[in-house]
């Protein structure tokens, strides 16, 4: 069994995009630069949205020109349309995804698009990236239940995965958005993914709105998914998507599969300055269930406990 898991962070993107404040290019940089000083390898940077639409993802073009390169970290930013894919690629991103969502009223309320329509874009911006050397990765979003429409049906996030990789796309995302998975239907939509193209190829996007996001981390596991978005302390939400609140929280994710013998490269404990940190910057409390846990083993440690 394969036992590296790759934790893709997701909170300077999904995390800010929903908050109050919005930050600063230097506060954005800042925690990001954290992330890495905590271990994390892989940062889904921002989006090349409209600034109308999400204020708090203004400049992530300019975010880009300030990381610190190297090869080792792998970078990546949302991208809806052709415009912020040209904006992306003159900034110089080497990973991109698209966003496409399994139902018709969360395309329309989104990317303001079909959901004929998102996939033609989706295709056409993976075969742009293909051809320009960029790494097209690609969002099936609301693909266990949309706010709007209710249940997705199982059939449709297949076939919209299968022309996601028959466009090009190096991973599909399958996103619960809203948070409303479990592991049985996490089970019923992957079990069905995998025999499309290896798991390998897939990777998982829970939100802990019910308290099922490791739940379901551990289904995907079962399944042989070795790829998970996470938000560091679960900041998060979607401006769009009633109801949704923080992605599942990268320190309970680290932690577990710390704990199972799975290795993801980032040290659990090593997360809590930046979960303060990002907690500085946006003004909202964070940590996901193992917050306090983890701060008690960092004080005892320390040597100053209180047990
Ligand atoms: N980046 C920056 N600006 C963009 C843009 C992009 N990718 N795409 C469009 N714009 C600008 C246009 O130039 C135009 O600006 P103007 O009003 O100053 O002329 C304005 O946005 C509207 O453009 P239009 O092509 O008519 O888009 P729209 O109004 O149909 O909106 C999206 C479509 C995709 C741009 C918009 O819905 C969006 O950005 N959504 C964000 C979705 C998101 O981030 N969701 C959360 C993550 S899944
Ligand atoms: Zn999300």
């Amino acid at each position: 069994m394969n036992d590296f898991v790759t934790v893709n962070e997701v909170g300077p993107r999904d995390g800010l995009q929903s908050q109050g404040k919005t930050l600063s290019i230097e506060e954005r940089l800042s925690m990001i630069n954290r992330l890495l000083a905590s271990g994390v390898r892989s940062i889904e940077v921002g989006s090349f949205v409209s600034p109308k639409a999400v204020p708090q993802m203004a400049g992530t073009g300019e975010l880009f020109t300030q990381l610190a390169m190297t090869d080792s970290v792998a970078y990546s930013a949302l991208v809806p349309n052709l415009r912020g894919y040209e904006l992306a690629r003159a900034a110089g991103v080497k990973s991109i995804a698209v966003v496409l969502s399994a139902t018709e009223t969360m395309n329309q309320r989104n990317i303001n698009m079909s959901l004929e329509q998102s996939v033609a874009v989706c295709s056409a911006l993976l075969q742009r990236a293909r051809e320009d050397g960029i790494e097209g990765r690609a969002y099936v979003a609301v693909a266990f239940e949309c706010p709007f429409e209710g249940l997705t049906p199982v059939a449709v996030v297949e076939s919209l995965t299968a022309r996601m990789f028959e466009a090009g796309a190096r991973k599909v995302i399958i996103a619960d958005t809203i948070g409303a998975a479990n592991p049985k239907s996490v089970r019923d939509v992957l079990s069905r993914l995998v025999g499309l193209d290896a798991a390998s190829m897939l990777s998982c996007h829970f939100h802990d709105t019910r308290g099922m996001a490791l739940a379901n981390v551990l289904a995907a596991l079962d399944l042989g998914v070795r790829e998970f978005d996470s938000s560091i302390g679960g900041l998060g939400g979607c401006p769009f998507s009633p109801g949704a609140t923080g992605n599942l929280a990268t320190e309970d994710l680290v932690l577990m599969l710390d704990s199972m013998g799975l290795r993801s490269g980032i040290e659990p404990l090593a997360l809590i300055d930046t979960i303060q940190h990002v907690q500085a910057l946006t003004g909202v409390p964070l940590g996901g269930h193992s917050f306090r846990w983890l701060q008690r083993q960092a004080d005892k440690q320390q040597g100053g406990a209180h047990v």
